[in-house]
């Protein structure tokens, strides 16, 4: 089994999670869970970063211990983990003592052969950061990173001799641009190399909770180099050769744009100098914003995700566990890996109406009502050829690989809902009710419909496991992998129970619709469906000048609309009519009815005329 060894970085614990730094462990866990459903043995680490100048002055500021605050606050992270599904094989802390040794180790090795030397540093020092600072790197006299405030230092230092492996660096990258993703990083990271390193600072004597140095216990570890090392902690260096040599090199840092040069040039030339082979691989992400502004713990402007998960609980109806996949679905769908996101509530109802409760939602919903009423909810056994939908079920299968494989979640995402879509439009194309039941037919159509449902929940497992643990195990189809993900795996013959409804409409008047592109994709015009309908009965809304309330007659189905013609049109002219509709409309309540569909109607500032079919033609059938 081909190994892959992921990490994330591990965080710093002077406060709790938000949503921003919960968002890389999501992706990270996105990954791993991805890799482990294709056959890949998986090993993936995530962890706490303890030993700081910061935490030490928190500490201070609470009057305990630094040990005694990072114990609490790291317990508070991995909780928070556990909370949000993140299945990491070690959470790893700095404070853990085989971390301890290897960074001694590792110290003591790179001491022994002159990479690390004493000196004097004179310059500026960001706390916030943990970051040495040249003064022409001062922007207002502040940290050019964070803009926090900057302490000037001038300390006994020891010092990496950075600067002597520039050029095997420069060589690597040369050699290697699918080394730091995305490609805007790796230009990023090509220039600093191109423009020459300078020797750097790797150790501080003013504090003291730190790791020791090994050869001078007056000094402390400076806290990235520290911190770097917990990628070879976690998989046993020095601890457990075995694993280590299995495991070692990591095939992928997922990282933040803000972290790039320590992982792209410090942590490489730490590796080059104790002579340990490179990660393949290093994916920095963009940063999440909130409603447009900069989001930092430092800064006060943040998203508590424990909090936000259990409002959102509390407004949906849905539970905590649903609430926080609706979350991770969220964090993978709105923004391309990679760039900035905007995290916001509009646009976060939105997906949360229009893929998940009205999309993947209400398809299952909608299928298991048909299996109840026609077939009483016994899984009919596979028959009939429908080469058609197996062809399109694979090559979105394989599109999906393909994207996952770039980390491209969010168009991966794409391709399930192009999955799901098509199912809620084969509803409407075979129209089951109009099928006799018991027929052959209606069974290739309801066991076609469960098949797409359990395929692409299979597809969904990475991002959203406890909701796709409750749709497979409904269809008997779990655990699963992408073995499952072959057409036909569905079992017949069973009988099963309806679960509820997994994702109930919102109806919040404040989630207004996205803005869109002036242009409409083809795709998302083929979404739309236009049918026929016969008007079965109209009449006005009571205490409404404009409402007509019109029942009508789509296919064999019975459903309502309310239109706004009452100025133009009587409930009487419209009785008995065939009129156009668009059919897949999310549902809205008008004056305390739900219309379930639009009418069609061309209208100028004075008049308005409805779209009637030009000849005649049974209800039900298609627009286009
Ligand atoms: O930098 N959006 O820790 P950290 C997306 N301990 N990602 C964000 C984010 C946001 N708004 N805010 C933070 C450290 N992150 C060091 C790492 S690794 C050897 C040591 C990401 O707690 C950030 O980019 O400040 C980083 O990758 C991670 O959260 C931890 O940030």
């Amino acid at each position: 089994m081909e190994k892959f060894y992921i990490t994330t970085a591990i965080y710093y614990v002077n406060d709790t999670p938000h949503i921003g730094s919960v968002s890389e462990t999501i992706a990270t866990d996105v990954i791993a869970r991805y890799k482990r459903l294709d056959g890949f043995d998986v090993f993936f680490s995530t962890g706490t970063d303890e030993h700081s100048q910061k935490i030490e002055n928190r500490a201070k500021s609470e009057s305990i211990e630094p040990q005694e605050f990072v114990d609490r606050l790291s317990g508070i992270w991995k909780g928070v983990f556990d909370q949000f599904k993140i299945s990491y094989d070690r959470f790893i802390r700095t404070s853990d003592r085989d971390h301890v040794l290897a960074v001694q180790d590792f110290f003591q090795k790179l001491y022994d052969k002159g990479d690390i030397y004493p000196g004097v540093y004179e310059g500026w020092y960001c706390i916030r950061d943990e970051t040495f600072l040249k003064d022409s790197e001062l922007v207002d006299g502040h940290c050019p990173h964070c803009g926090g405030e900057v302490q000037e230092i001038q300390e006994d230092n020891y010092f990496f001799r950075l600067s002597k492996y520039r050029d095997e660096l420069l060589k690597f990258y040369e050699e290697n641009p699918e080394f730091l993703r995305p490609e805007s990083r790796y230009n990023e990271i090509l220039n600093v190399l191109r423009s020459g390193l300078q020797d750097i600072s790797v150790s501080r004597k003013s504090f003291k909770f730190g790791i020791p140095a090994p050869f001078d216990s007056s000094h402390t570890v400076y806290v990235w180099f520290d911190a770097l090392i917990n990628y070879l902690t976690s998989v046993g260096f020095l601890s457990n050769e075995e694993r280590f040599n299995h495991y070692w090199p990591a095939d992928l840092h997922v990282i933040g744009k803000d972290i790039t040069r320590f992982h792209g040039i410090i942590w490489p030339a730490m590796l080059l100098s104790y002579g340990l082979p490179l990660p393949k691989q290093i994916f920095a992400h963009g940063f999440w914003n909130l409603e447009g502004a900069k989001m930092s713990k430092s800064l006060g402007n943040v998203v508590n995700p424990v909090d936000f998960v259990r409002e959102f609980s509390k407004l949906s109806g849905i539970s905590e566990e649903f609430s926080v996949d609706v979350l991770r679905y969220y964090l993978s769908r709105e923004v391309t890996f990679g760039l900035d996101g905007d995290f916001r509530m509009e646009t976060f109802f939105s997906r949360y109406n229009s893929d998940l409760a009205n999309d993947y939602g209400n398809l299952i919903n909608r299928t298991l009502t048909m299996l109840e009423k026609y077939n009483n909810l016994i899984i009919p056994q596979k028959g009939g050829d429908s080469t058609e939908v197996i062809n399109f079920v694979n090559e979105k299968k394989e599109e999906y690989k393909r994207r996952m494989n770039e980390y491209a979640f969010s168009v991966a995402l794409d391709s399930v809902f192009q999955i799901i879509s098509y199912f809620n439009n084969y509803i409407q194309v075979k129209q089951p009710w109009k099928l006799p039941r018991g027929s052959g037919e209606l069974n290739e159509v309801l066991w076609n419909l469960l098949e797409g449902i359990r395929i692409s929940t299979v597809l969904l497992m990475p991002f959203m496991p406890a909701v796709t643990e409750v749709v497979l195990k409904e269809l008997a189809a779990y655990p699963a992998d992408f073995r499952d993900l072959e057409w036909g795996k569905l079992k017949g013959g069973l009988s099963i129970q309806k679960i509820p409804p997994l994702f109930p409409r919102l109806e919040k008047t404040e989630v207004k619709a996205e803005e869109k592109e002036s242009f409409v994709k083809y795709e998302d015009f083929a979404r739309m469906d236009f049918r026929i309908a016969k008007v079965v009965k109209a009449e006005k809304v009571p205490k409404s000048e404009k409402l007509i309330k019109i029942d009508l007659l789509v296919g064999e189905e019975e459903r309502t609309i309310v239109a706004g013609i009452g100025e133009f049109y009587t409930p009487e002219e419209l009785t008995g009519r065939k009129i156009l509709i668009i059919a897949n409309l999310e549902p809205r309540k008008i004056m305390g009815i739900t219309s379930h569909g639009m009418l069609l109607a061309a209208s100028n500032e004075e008049n308005l005329s409805i779209l009637v079919p030009e000849r005649d033609i049974e209800e039900g059938s298609k627009v286009s």
